[in-house]
């Protein structure tokens, strides 16, 4: 049995991570597991080595894999003892730098993930605003202030990241707790519905940057009835600034939430707020022991310090831009049909055809050939130079036009050596 199958026999859904299944990429033939990984090269647990252009650790490492610098902080921590009876002063140093990068935040907690994260954020700014409703736009993760959505309305959630998510054990006194929303209409006519709402959460970007007016419309109407803003910058921050997108929107919540981007692949995740918000930590319960360790707020403080000194927002961004524009170019002159989305370092692209959950299988799958991990989703990482991303686009380039060749000659399904790779599979069960 091959370590995926008896992964499955061992842990329910096989994974830890959703986006990690390997039948979302090419079933069957997904290198489910890695040996090492370092810059943007992966060596698979069979040997194989490939060039990561895809989900790059489902964006946790801005920096590339295994960074030198970070690497670095990290083993310094390891070797002063990741855990005490006493506090890391790493802690206060970090709070320092965030709310020294944040000017309108005046405190910090941690955590060490993005949905336990936001689990505190939500449970403060309840406490702070004395209201509990919810308005939220986005994906925030797994708990269950987030799924009771679903509760009411079993597809709640399905514009907001991930589809068909099942809310089995979520209380069911929660809902109508949440209220989502996904523009200034609806969350107009969310606010005008509930006249109780005391915190509103949101995404300060997924697949475009908000349109003019939405952030401070929303803002505005946070201050006027009284409700904590917390801004998700968990997938959006320090990819597109260094700090939140929201600085350099010019629009300021009560909280912001950083997680994955800000420690490059070592579990970090930070709250920051204004003072009279975060001080309702007081009036609850939130404390857990590793939060205290010692290797988080080190990877974080070396990831920060390096995208500043690497200028990572700008070379990601970049980055992103030449996939984009290369997959365009690429496509076009195959003749296959494709729409781009997303901030610029975070480009994806779907084919325009009637058959496109298996010819993005098949692209997939050839790349896979070609030497790449690939799908029609990229997150720009420092580590991607031009000269690795023009390799990709020329793999690229081959991939389209056998593509192109199979649409002409009917045989998408045939040139498939395994099952269509499934959004389907994006559910909670299988
Ligand atoms: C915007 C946003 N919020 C929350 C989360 C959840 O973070 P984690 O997977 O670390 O729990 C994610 C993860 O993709 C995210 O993109």
């Amino acid at each position: 049995m091959n370590l995926y199958d008896r992964a499955k026999a061992l842990i329910p859904g096989g994974v830890q991570l959703l986006s990690k299944r390997p039948e979302l990429f090419l079933p069957d033939r997904w290198p489910a597991y890695y040996r090492r990984a370092k810059g943007t090269e992966v060596e698979a647990l069979d040997g194989r080595v490939f060039t990561d252009v895809t989900l790059f650790g489902v964006g946790a490492c801005p920096l590339g894999y295994a960074d030198p610098e970070v690497e670095r902080a990290v083993i310094d921590a390891v070797h002063a003892g990741s855990m005490c009876t006493l506090n890391a002063p790493e802690e206060v140093a970090l709070a320092e730098r965030l709310v020294g990068l944040h000017p309108w935040s005046e405190m910090v907690r941690y955590a060490r993930s993005g949905g336990e994260a936001m689990a505190i954020a939500v449970r403060i700014a309840r406490a702070a605003a004395g209201k509990d409703r919810v308005l939220f736009s986005g994906y925030h993760g797994w708990s269950d202030w987030y799924l009771a959505a679903n509760l009411d309305d079993g597809a709640a959630l399905d514009g907001h990241l991930l589809p068909a998510l099942e809310p089995g054990g979520v209380p069911k006194a929660l809902a109508g707790s949440v209220v989502p929303f996904a523009d200034r209409a609806s969350f107009d006519a969310a606010l005008a519905a509930h006249d109780d709402v005391g915190v509103i959460v949101m995404e300060t970007a997924r697949y475009a940057m908000p349109p003019d007016g939405y952030l401070e419309h929303v803002r505005a109407e946070a201050s006027r009835i009284g409700a904590v803003l917390v801004f998700d910058e968990i997938t959006t921050g320090f990819r597109l600034h260094l700090g939140g997108l929201h600085q350099r929107l010019g629009v300021e919540p009560d909280v912001a939430v950083f997680a994955k981007a800000m420690s490059n692949g070592y579990a970090m995740s930070a709250i920051i707020g204004r003072r009279a918000v975060m001080d309702a930590v007081q009036s609850t319960f939130i404390s857990s022991t590793y939060w205290t360790e010692r290797i988080g707020p080190a990877a974080a403080l070396a990831t920060i310090d390096a995208l500043e000194q690497r200028d990572g927002p700008a070379r990601m961004e970049a980055a992103g831009d030449r996939m984009r524009s290369g997959w365009e170019a690429a496509a076009s002159s195959a003749g296959i049909e494709i729409t781009t989305k997303g901030v610029a370092p975070l480009p994806a692209f779907t084919i325009e055809h009637e058959q496109r959950a298996a010819l993005a299988t098949l692209y997939t799958q050839w790349m896979l050939d070609e030497g790449y991990l690939a799908t029609g989703a990229f997150y720009a990482t420092c580590a991607h130079d031009e000269a690795t991303i023009d390799r990709a686009l020329e793999a690229s380039g081959r991939t389209f036009t056998r593509m192109k060749a199979a649409i002409d000659e009917d045989r998408i399904e045939a040139s498939l050596t395994g099952p269509v790779a499934s959004a389907g599979l994006r559910k909670t069960k299988r």
